[in-house]
């Protein structure tokens, strides 16, 4: 059957839209989407596939066991045997539907066991002889990331199993997760520390195992269950998934307490309820049930797809939805001037936090939900992640309560009116002085998708702002230690490393550049485009609308928006102040090769001032080859650079024998790399 072309349009769009969203939550721990949604995304791919078998091609999302796989800074190990996922239910009918499935492919009757659905991150474990040797992530299923280190460090994982016999070769799967205590600790210290905040404990886990430094994985508390062999060399006869949970607790692994035997599907639906009411009194989130058939031999019968064993399912847990009252709705303004109705919530906990704010989008979502302030309102954190207003509850409804209308003046001090262009679904500000629009584009310039200036987050920009200091995003690059160390909650070490990353930051490759300036419709991917085409922001700037629409991905829109940002004086003036600056405008296209780490494991003490570069600058050079630079001298200083009018520390290298640098030997330095230590 020919596949109309809608419906091959709409599989591409599906499988383009799976592997971004994998891409957000595999590689960078940061959904955008809640579970719930990304499972729709998939299972409407499947239901297009499955009515149009044409319209499936080998790289399709569905025809993989695992999902894609990112760049990463880990070794790769391949599996033994590969590590599957599971098909998904959601209802007591698709677990009837699957019970007849299997029931089709061994001879009655079927047991079964159920176990919560650990929401973390899986993880293989392999013992030979009885010692840890390796431990790696999923990954896409056949080679995952090395992280032995890391697992090394947990408590509950044991570097040598218990009993006199251990099996030659055990490949053991669990999930890696942090309990609810532990993540309210780690965010708290990140919150003292000014660090980012980690949304919830799957993204904390993820992030704490795939630590480059192991230290900090053994600092973040991780918990370790095991459910699941993989290939097993010696060890005793088993039969039953039970049995081989308890020989895994008999060797001294974790295992789940709340696994349970289920006779039946009616045993099977009733325990997939209660784990659903218990969700939140266990101490760690779970979004689900597993069911696996008990029997190992039925499971071999059973077989697998290419993704999935036929006889284990995934009992997904629906959004959690509860009611509150709607306080008020408010209006935020983005850095393009986007006003975003939000809707302020009596606070209720949903979906394991607790929920104060929910985005409401735009007038047409108000308007379609029809939320009205005062309102008992459902809110649903979907996936847990994302809080949603559903919708209000009607029967609560006040006598009067009025319909909220988008307000016309801007929120800020200025009050400029709030306009929606036809055929718009947003209201914007559209002054160029807002002066919130000016912090949320510092913000954004600043935050990990422009610059990526660490340290300098939404409420470091928030303080810099406030304090006159900063008023666009080029005055970032005149931030003196001074200035910085001077705020409240700054040291010395933060304002260090603050200029240390703004410095680092002047060498961003000219798509980020051009994406951090923050000009409408101009994402990473026009950028790039842009980039690549022109080589110069000078040039992009200077470009007709033709010259612009003739890059590929560059549409009018674009080359509009282009062209309006680069005719606003204040955009302009902030394009000299980053040259000024030196800020690179120039290609390569995207990240700029990092240096050699030639400089790695070498630690470095500056002391006087330097002709040519500012501390700043010296200091990113190092870092940027891998190098470190601490403050005191001591016998593991590598070198120790030494400009105009030097301090103490001199002396204290000529104390220890510490290898001296004046400014052209640390040109050389960072020039050659070390002088080769078996060379003349
Ligand atoms: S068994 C071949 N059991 O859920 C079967 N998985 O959606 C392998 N998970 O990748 C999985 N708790 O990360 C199994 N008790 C449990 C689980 C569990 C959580 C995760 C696991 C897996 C994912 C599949």
């Amino acid at each position: 059957m020919a596949v109309p072309d809608d419906v091959s349009a709409r599989a591409a769009e599906l499988r383009d839209l799976i592997r971004y969203h994998d891409e957000r939550y595999y590689g960078h721990d940061e959904p955008e989407i809640s579970d719930a949604e990304y499972d729709a995304l998939v299972a409407e791919l499947r239901a297009v596939e499955s009515e149009y078998p044409e319209a499936i091609t080998p790289d399709s999302p569905t025809q993989r066991p695992g999902a894609a796989s990112a760049p990463t800074p880990f070794s790769e190990v391949r599996h033994l045997q590969p590590m599957l996922s599971l098909d998904n239910a959601f209802s007591r009918e698709d677990l009837v539907a699957w019970g007849e499935r299997i029931g089709k492919l061994v001879p009655a009757p079927i047991a079964y066991v159920g176990e919560p659905k650990l929401d973390g991150l899986a993880v293989s474990l392999l013992y030979e002889r009885g010692r840890l040797v390796r431990a790696a992530t999923r990954g896409n299923g056949e080679v995952g990331e090395d992280v032995t280190a890391n697992v090394r460090t947990l408590a509950d994982a044991p570097d040598r199993l218990l009993g006199s016999k251990p099996p030659a070769v055990l490949e053991v799967r669990g999930e890696v997760f942090l309990s609810l205590g532990s993540f309210d600790d780690l965010n708290r210290r990140q919150a003292d520390a000014e660090e980012r905040l980690f949304a919830n404990p799957r993204n904390a886990a993820a992030g704490s195992l795939r630590q480059l430094d192991p230290s900090i994985t053994a600092s973040r508390n991780l918990s370790l269950c095991c459910y699941q062999p993989g290939a097993v060399e010696g060890g005793p006869r088993l039969h039953t998934h039970r049995e081989t949970l308890a020989w895994l607790a008999e060797l001294g692994l974790p295992v789940n307490p709340h696994v349970e035997a289920l006779a039946d599907l009616d045993a099977v639906h009733e325990f997939c309820r209660r784990m659903e009411s218990q969700r939140h009194d266990l101490g760690y989130e779970i979004d689900g049930a597993v069911v696996k058939v008990d029997d190992l031999a039925q499971r071999e019968e059973m077989g697998r797809t290419s993704r999935s064993p036929r006889w284990a399912i995934a009992y997904k847990f629906l959004p959690e939805e509860k009611t509150t009252l709607l306080r008020s709705i408010m209006v935020s303004i983005g850095r393009t001037g986007r006003a975003t109705p939000f809707a302020v919530l009596e606070p209720v906990f949903v979906g394991g936090s607790t929920v104060g704010l929910a985005t409401l989008h735009n007038e047409d979502e108000v308007v379609r939900r029809d939320v009205r302030p005062g309102d008992t309102v459902i809110v649903r954190k979907a996936g847990d992640v994302i809080p949603e207003v559903v919708g209000p509850v009607l029967a609560k409804r006040r006598r009067g309560a009025r319909r909220w209308k988008f307000p016309r003046v801007c929120p800020c001090e200025l009050g400029q009116p709030l306009v929606r262009l036809e055929g718009e679904a947003d209201h914007r500000c559209v002054s160029s002085d807002c002066p919130v629009q000016r912090e949320q584009k510092i913000i954004y310039f600043a935050g990990r998708a422009g610059m990526d200036i660490e340290g300098l987050g939404e409420e470091r920009v928030r303080q810099l702002v406030a304090a006159g200091l900063v008023q666009d995003a080029g005055d970032v690059y005149d931030l003196t230690y001074e200035q910085l160390v001077a705020l409240e909650r700054m040291g010395d070490v933060s304002s260090r490393n603050v200029l240390v990353a703004i410095e680092a930051s002047k060498r961003r490759p000219l798509a980020r550049v051009l994406v951090a300036l923050g000009i409408r419709h101009v994402g990473p991917t026009a950028a790039v485009a842009l980039a690549r085409a022109f080589g110069h922001l000078d040039r992009i700037a200077a470009a007709s609308t033709e010259e612009l629409v003739e890059v590929d991905g560059v549409g009018t829109v674009i080359a509009q928006s282009l062209q309006a940002w680069f005719a606003v004086p204040t955009n302009r003036a902030l394009v000299e102040k980053l040259r000024v600056a030196g800020v690179n405008l120039e290609g390569p296209v995207l990240e700029v090769p990092t240096a050699a780490q030639t400089l790695t494991g070498v630690t470095f003490v500056l002391t006087g001032a330097l002709e040519g570069f500012t501390r700043e600058q010296a200091e990113a050079e190092i870092v940027g080859r891998g190098g470190r630079v601490t403050s005191g001298v001591s016998k593991k200083t590598g070198y120790v650079v030494v400009g105009e009018n030097p301090g103490s520390k001199l002396a204290k290298a000529e104390q220890l024998d510490v290898a001296r640098l004046d400014e052209e030997g640390f040109r050389r330095l960072l020039a050659e790399g070390p002088p080769d230590p078996e060379g003349d």
